[in-house]
């Protein structure tokens, strides 16, 4: 059968990766969560004292370190799941951490950043069969993808869902920070000048914010099956 390209962007914490995953394992594809990458970039950023304790971010800093930052998934030998590793360091718990999140989109409008992972990105997906992941992926990284899919939810389900996530996690939060994170992080994320968040033309719009994670597998599984039928 021939493998296609699935690309699904959204506003953070939409539950993309929950179903990106799912989609991949039941279609046998490669699955790859970009956004890790942007926050592997950013924990690298802190580590290396790029952002300050002030939360300063020297730009310039970075991108003549970029040559420095390897990205890798590699498959958790337990669960099978892509971890991210950050110059050979399994970093998979910490760039999901808020200080990470807090972090993340500035570094995320870099034009040399996204210019970087970009192209990896496109060197992944090469031979299709694979579901990206992200805020770009429809619009700058596949815009050729035979299906493509936008999530979105509003940000008090939103937020309520990350919530929830980072307390599973045993992070100390509290559900107005991360409400406002979130939004900030929309902010930022569709209102930067390099690649946007928005909605590639030929995108399918899919809110669920009233819908659970069964109903959603299913719909867009039937979907990819449709779209694969027809080539
Ligand atoms: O999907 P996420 O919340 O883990 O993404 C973290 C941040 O990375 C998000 O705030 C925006 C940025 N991002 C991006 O700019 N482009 C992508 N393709 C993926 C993520």
């Amino acid at each position: 059968m021939r493998k296609i390209t699935i690309a699904i962007d959204g506003y953070s914490s939409t539950g993309k990766s929950t179903i990106a995953k799912r989609l991949a394992s039941a279609l046998n594809y490669i699955y790859v969560d970009t956004g890790a990458m942007y926050r592997a970039v950013t924990l690298f950023a802190l580590q290396e004292g790029i952002i300050n304790d002030k939360g300063e971010l020297d730009k310039a800093a970075l991108v003549d370190k970029l040559s420095e930052i390897h990205l890798k998934f590699l498959p958790n030998k337990q669960t099978g799941r892509s971890e991210m590793f950050l110059n050979d360091e399994n970093v998979e718990q910490e760039i999901r951490s808020m200080r990470v999140s807090g972090f993340v989109s500035p570094v995320a409008a870099i034009k040399e950043v996204r210019e970087k992972l970009v192209k990896i990105q496109q060197a992944m997906g090469k031979d299709k069969g694979i579901v990206m992941d992200g805020r770009d992926i429809g619009t700058v990284v596949f815009p050729d993808a035979e299906l493509k899919l936008f999530m979105t939810a509003s940000p008090e389900t939103r937020a309520a869902r990350r919530y929830k996530e980072l307390l599973e996690k045993g992070e100390k939060v509290s559900y107005p920070e991360v409400l406002k994170n979130v939004e900030e992080r929309d902010r930022i994320d569709s209102t930067r000048t390099i690649s946007p968040l928005t909605q590639a033309k030929d995108a399918i719009e899919f809110d669920n914010s009233d819908m659970g994670l069964e109903e959603q597998f299913e719909r867009i599984y039937d979907y990819s099956q449709r779209v694969i039928a027809k080539l």
